[in-house]
């Protein structure tokens, strides 16, 4: 076991600030409005919720307890709370999966920069949907500029994460976060004031239930479990880094808050305008990059608008990337005694060598296809749906059933108590509700509507 001194966060809203800087990103504002789309709108929205209330915040709250119990990283944390068990293949899984998400995250996150880029060169003005559309199409395409910037992305990720917790992760999401917020709900405050709007809010809260299928339900959890980052360690991560006078029930209910806030914003700043500016079929993963030009055009201070709020994208996207690259480096660290500068360089190489062929399979590689799918495709559909959704189900059937009741309520009580019958609340549903909702999901989704 190492022996390096441990950072940790400086309080309480140092904590929410970053577990909310990995929960808030791309999940939010790029892929949960063509998710949403693409699974019937207002029916999906309503499940989602619910799933963030009944699933999502208590294995958020079981991630920080095994993380904050064990003051380790994320398969180290199972070694040392069940030492002896092959419990840790649960966070072995969540190493791969740490691999498997940033690999393809990192594309869409250099594509951000790229329209950092476009707007400082005023590369929207005058342009329609259409012409956006296939501008991104070109863009994505391509090779050089595509990696290039997927490149820039992770450098800019490893340097962080090099800085270590304080100074790194903590410094960059306290400032952004807010004003992310604020930006979000003027573009919301555009789109639904445009002409037309109302059909595109009606797609987002009116729900219709004949539209779902399970495999709609498993996007919805692996959604949840996608934009909440819980499922793979990132949340135990950060968790070994909290304080013992911080309320861990309180933190989750304010990040899956503030999570969710901002995802059913993004769908407010999207659909309003899709339908407004007639745009039958943008969806995929181009929705926004090709929306929120269009919606940029029609705003007053529109080219500065654009230009701040691709940042913001990219930084919200960035505070993602630092969690998901800590799990590894935290990982590599601790198990194999290296320094985080080196763990944190092996790290960000390897994930990278993958993320250029998700980067690529927009273009020279759009012919690979496995089970059907581009490597794009299939990361970004394994992350949610596949290790996420199981990596939640293990851990919470650990907290229920291995770490027990005592140990649980024991930590979940440090820096904050919680009523007995509340306690009693939510080891029910982490011991029994949360494991047989998404066993059955999962079950449902794979052997009644087919694996795709
Ligand atoms: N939650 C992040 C987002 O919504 C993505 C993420 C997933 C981060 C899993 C860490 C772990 O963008």
């Amino acid at each position: 076991m190492a022996i390096q001194p441990r950072d940790n966060f400086s309080g309480k809203f140092g904590v929410i600030a970053a577990a909310a800087g990995s929960a808030v990103g791309l999940g939010n504002i790029w892929r949960f409005p063509y998710i949403t789309g693409e699974n019937g709108g207002g029916a999906f929205l309503l499940i989602y919720v619910f799933f963030v209330i009944a699933i999502g915040v208590p294995v958020m709250m079981s991630e920080f307890v095994i993380g904050r119990r064990s003051g380790s990283n994320a398969l180290g944390s199972f070694r040392k709370l069940a030492p002896g068990t092959p419990w840790w293949l649960i966070g072995l899984m969540g190493i791969v999966a740490a691999f498997v998400i940033l690999s393809f995250y990192s594309t869409v996150s250099g594509w951000t920069l790229e329209y950092i880029f476009q707007a400082i060169n005023g590369g929207f003005a005058g342009k329609s949907m259409e012409q956006l559309n296939s501008d991104f199409g070109s863009f994505t395409s391509g090779s050089f500029r595509p990696v290039l910037w997927q490149i820039i992305f992770m450098i800019m990720t490893t340097v962080i994460v090099i800085g270590g917790i304080q100074k790194g992760i903590e410094k960059a999401t306290r400032i952004m976060m807010p004003v992310l917020l604020i930006l979000i709900i003027a573009v919301c405050v555009r789109s639904v004031t445009l002409p037309g709007a109302t059909e595109g809010l009606r797609f987002l809260f009116e729900p219709h239930f004949e539209k779902l299928t399970f495999k709609a339900v498993l996007m919805a959890l692996g959604q949840a479990a996608f934009s909440l980052s819980i499922g793979m360690g990132a949340l135990i991560t950060y968790g070994s880094y909290i304080r013992k006078d911080t309320p861990l029930l309180a933190t989750s209910l304010q990040v899956a808050g503030a999570d969710t806030l901002l995802a059913i914003l993004s769908g407010v700043m999207i659909f309003p305008a899709l339908s407004a500016l007639g745009m039958g079929n943008t969806g995929g993963p181009g929705l926004v990059f090709v929306t929120l030009p269009a919606i940029f055009q029609s705003m007053p201070g529109g080219y500065i608008f654009a230009i701040v709020f691709f940042i913001l994208i990219s930084v919200a996207a960035l505070t993602s990337t630092i969690s998901v690259l800590e799990v590894v480096v935290a990982y590599m660290k601790e198990e194999f005694n290296i320094s985080r500068f080196k763990a944190s360089l092996i790290g960000a190489v390897s994930i990278t060598a993958l993320g250029v062929v998700c980067t690529l399979s927009f273009g020279l590689l759009k012919d690979f296809t496995i089970f059907g799918m581009t490597v794009f495709d299939l990361m970004n559909y394994l992350s949610a749906n596949v290790f996420l959704t199981f990596g939640a189900l293990f851990i919470v059937i650990f907290t229920g059933w291995k770490l027990g009741k005592l140990n649980f309520i024991d930590e979940l009580n440090q820096g904050g108590k919680i009523s007995p019958l509340l306690a009693r609340i939510i080891i029910f549903i982490i011991k029994y509700v949360a494991p047989l909702a998404i066993g059955s999901i999962a079950i449902g989704a794979f052997f009644i509507d087919g694996l795709t």
